[in-house]
């Protein structure tokens, strides 16, 4: 039958129309040409009205039969170009495990922080309070209540920035024993130590003009020069190992009264003598004393009845030696190249 035959033609052309096709822009096109508006398939069905009636019924299933193998190859080729796009899709996006991941930064605790967690803990484990000031603070805290009027020499050694004549950058954490004595008021035992940031106009690879302090003061009854050295003693043992010899020498600070200045064995050489210790083998770390009675009498504590004692070391020069830091500065310069050496890992 003739119909037949074109049959055939049609579903070869279709295959073949199919065959080469990559997208679905171009099925849809193929779709058009066949069951569209004037598609093939559909000027077929247009023809019915010129079939004479004995053979519209054989016509219609020819038809029937036509759409059907039409649809059914259009979707089959809908689905091929589907899975052949998703598998492309998965193949460009392929997660390659091997390649190096992104490298995220990990924070890291500062040197002076380390140094200053370790002494608070070994004081609170004396029974101190650890206790802050402010970074500004008044000339008459920081001096004039320290037993160092104004016009006094000693205040020069302090190279200090004013800012005004009543306010200025502590120059050293000392103000901290005027305002806890204040706020407790003839109240004792009193043990307290404040780490802080002080500030002076100096500035070479062993002086920033920032640096830390770490002030302790204690004040009771019957508090001598024997428990200062104690103390100290133990202070340098904790912090910098055991074989660490302690050496107190007569000094002279406003605030104190006998004073004086302590050495420890050089961290560097242990003692024998070398170029950071300037071959006497011993290195200086602060300043300490008996708080003087005017210190005592200006905050409001008795000294007829109390005493105390009080020091103050500068820390970073602990933190350079347990870090092996050589320059001061590169403390409180923030380079992330410096500061992501004391990952935890490493130096616990
Ligand atoms: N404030 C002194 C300084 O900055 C250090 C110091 C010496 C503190 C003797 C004290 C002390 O508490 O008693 O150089």
């Amino acid at each position: 039958m003739e119909e037949y035959m074109e049959r055939e033609d049609i579903i070869k052309k279709l295959e073949s129309d199919l065959e080469s096709i990559k997208t679905k822009n171009d099925l849809q096109t193929i779709k058009a040409s066949y069951l569209g508006k004037n598609g093939i398939v559909t000027n077929l069905s247009l023809k019915m009205k010129e079939i004479p009636n004995e053979e519209k019924k054989e016509y219609g299933k020819f038809l029937n039969l036509i759409k059907e193998e039409v649809t059914t190859k259009l979707n089959d080729k809908e689905q091929e170009l589907d899975k052949m796009l998703l598998d492309m899709k998965l193949n460009n996006e392929k997660i390659d495990i091997t390649l190096p991941s992104r490298r995220s930064l990990k924070g890291s605790i500062h040197p002076m922080t380390r140094i200053v967690e370790e002494l608070e803990d070994l004081f609170v484990s004396m029974g101190y309070d650890v206790i802050s000031g402010p970074e500004i603070d008044t000339d008459m805290n920081s001096f004039t209540k320290l037993n160092l009027p104004e016009g006094h020499p000693a205040r020069d050694a302090q190279d200090t920035f004013y800012l005004d004549k009543d306010y200025l950058l502590r120059p050293h954490t000392s103000p901290a024993q005027v305002r806890t004595m204040e706020a407790n008021k003839d109240k004792t035992p009193l043990r307290i130590v404040c780490p802080g940031k002080v500030y002076r106009r100096d500035d070479d690879a062993t002086h920033s003009h920032q640096f830390m302090q770490f002030e302790g003061l204690v004040i009771g009854e019957d508090i001598s020069l024997a428990d200062l050295k104690g103390t100290l003693e133990l202070f340098a043992k904790k912090l910098l190992g055991e074989k660490t010899n302690v050496r107190f020498r007569p000094s002279y600070f406003p605030f104190t009264e006998p004073s004086c200045e302590v050495d420890v064995t050089c961290f560097k050489c242990g003692g024998k003598g070398c170029s950071l210790c300037k071959q006497t083998g011993w290195i200086e770390v602060l300043g300490a004393g008996v708080v003087h009675p005017n210190v005592l009498r200006m905050s409001g504590y008795d000294p007829e009845k109390y005493t105390g004692f009080a020091f103050g070391p500068g820390i970073d020069r602990f933190a350079m030696f347990k870090y092996g830091i050589t320059d001061i500065r590169q403390i409180y310069t923030n380079d992330i190249r410096f500061l992501e050496q004391f990952d935890r890992k490493d130096v616990d």
